[in-house]
């Protein structure tokens, strides 16, 4: 196929941003930002100069709203002036490149500890014991990995403070230059421990009916919107996920709900993680299958595909329809010049699984371009 022909190469509008190839650089959480105060310094501006690209969309690695959000040591916050600055320097330098880049805003929810939340317990929708309990769930914290603390529930009075957080750093991810945000609303985050009933028993209008599940959710877009507009905001769950620790006992009406509601807002895209996929083969992790393929007839607006994409299956999916655009992520953590490579059908260099959480430049910044490769 000549590369003119190529779908990923054609340009796409994604609410207010204009992109010029549909490879998007995934949210990654990387752990290098500076200590103390989770600034991003000059180790992060270099990564994510070298991932710009022109007319390419990277949303940021997940981004703490507040300090009790936080639940990932290293991660870069979007809470203080200086994360602000150090966020404005990385963001000129990806537009410098004729990039787009978006702010992940995340909280963390139980997936945390009180190294990391500054003492109090984290706090959920609702009190799981069986979560800190599993070691499988594991923080990265200052003293290295350790299982998560005790969390509690959340107080319906602390509710709205909560979304208060979402968009105060929705106004700061604009006073850094961000083009827009992307609320994390997956992978067992605060967002997703509301929505799923294996997490959320809750009884009051935060608990019980999937309307009421989804209401801290919405209520987060929607002071996400009244600061950017709605074309300059995305959502991103994870239909399929049991990571983290999820579950629900009817994941098709959930998010059929979730996604019909969201149409209100006129998002930029709605960002969503496929099972994993292995050649043709999905492991749809105990559950069937509600990605793209599903909720494309239930969404009004663009699609971003993402988990476990080739450059050929990426290709496909938007061939068929499905989406709109794909996001790449383990293979962005090791190609900085991916959409080239792809675009070139220049081979990939694998990435290296120790170095995701590490904390310095060697597997971070020395990935090298196809043609610096030695
Ligand atoms: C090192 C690493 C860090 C990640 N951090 C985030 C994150 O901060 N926010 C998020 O939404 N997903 C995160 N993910 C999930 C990726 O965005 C993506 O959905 C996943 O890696 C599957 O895509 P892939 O098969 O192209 O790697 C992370 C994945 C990896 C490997």
């Amino acid at each position: 196929m000549a590369h003119t022909e190529r779908k990923l190469f054609t340009s796409v509008q994604l609410g207010a941003l204009t992109l010029k190839h549909r490879v998007v650089m995934a949210p990654l959480t990387r752990s290098r930002s500076e200590q103390p105060g989770d600034i991003s310094g000059d180790l992060m501006l270099e990564y994510y100069t070298q991932r710009a690209s022109d007319g390419g969309l990277i949303v940021s690695e997940a981004t703490p709203i507040s300090i009790t959000a936080r639940g990932w040591f290293g991660a870069p916050g979007l809470y203080s002036d200086a994360q602000v600055a150090g966020w404005k320097r990385i963001v000129d330098a990806v537009h410098a490149k004729g990039g787009s880049i978006l702010s992940q805003l995340w909280h963390t929810g139980r997936s945390s500890h009180v190294e990391m939340t500054g003492g109090p317990a984290p706090v959920s929708a609702s009190v799981n014991p069986e979560y800190w309990d599993d070691a499988s769930h594991l923080v990265s914290a200052p003293s290295g990995w350790v299982k998560s603390s005790p969390h509690r529930a959340l107080e319906i009075s602390e509710i709205a403070g909560i979304v208060e957080d979402y968009r105060k750093a929705a106004e700061r991810a604009k006073a850094a230059g961000f083009d827009g945000v992307e609320l994390h609303g997956g992978n067992g985050y605060l967002p997703d421990q509301f929505l799923e009933d294996g997490s959320n028993h809750r009884t009051d209008a935060y608990g019980g009916s999937i309307a009421n599940r989804s209401r801290f959710l919405l209520e987060v877009v929607e002071a996400m919107v009244s600061v950017w507009g709605g074309d300059r905001v995305a959502v991103r769950i994870a239909p399929n996920g049991s990571w983290n620790g999820m579950s629900d006992s009817n994941p098709h009406a959930l998010f059929a709900y979730l996604v019909e509601q969201l149409n209100r807002f006129g998002l930029a895209y709605l960002h969503i993680i496929e099972p994993r996929v292995k050649g043709n083969v999905v492991i749809a992790e105990g559950q069937a299958s509600i990605a793209a393929e599903s909720l494309r007839k239930i969404f009004k607006g663009k699609i971003v595909a993402a988990g476990g994409f080739e450059p050929d299956t990426a290709e496909a999916v938007i061939e068929k329809g499905d989406a709109d655009a794909v996001a790449f992520g383990r293979h962005f953590v090791s190609n900085p010049d991916l959409p080239k490579r792809i675009e070139k059908n220049l081979p990939l260099t694998d990435y290296d699984r120790d170095t995701f959480y590490t904390f310095d430049a060697h597997g971070y910044t020395d990935y090298q371009v196809y043609e610096d490769r030695r």
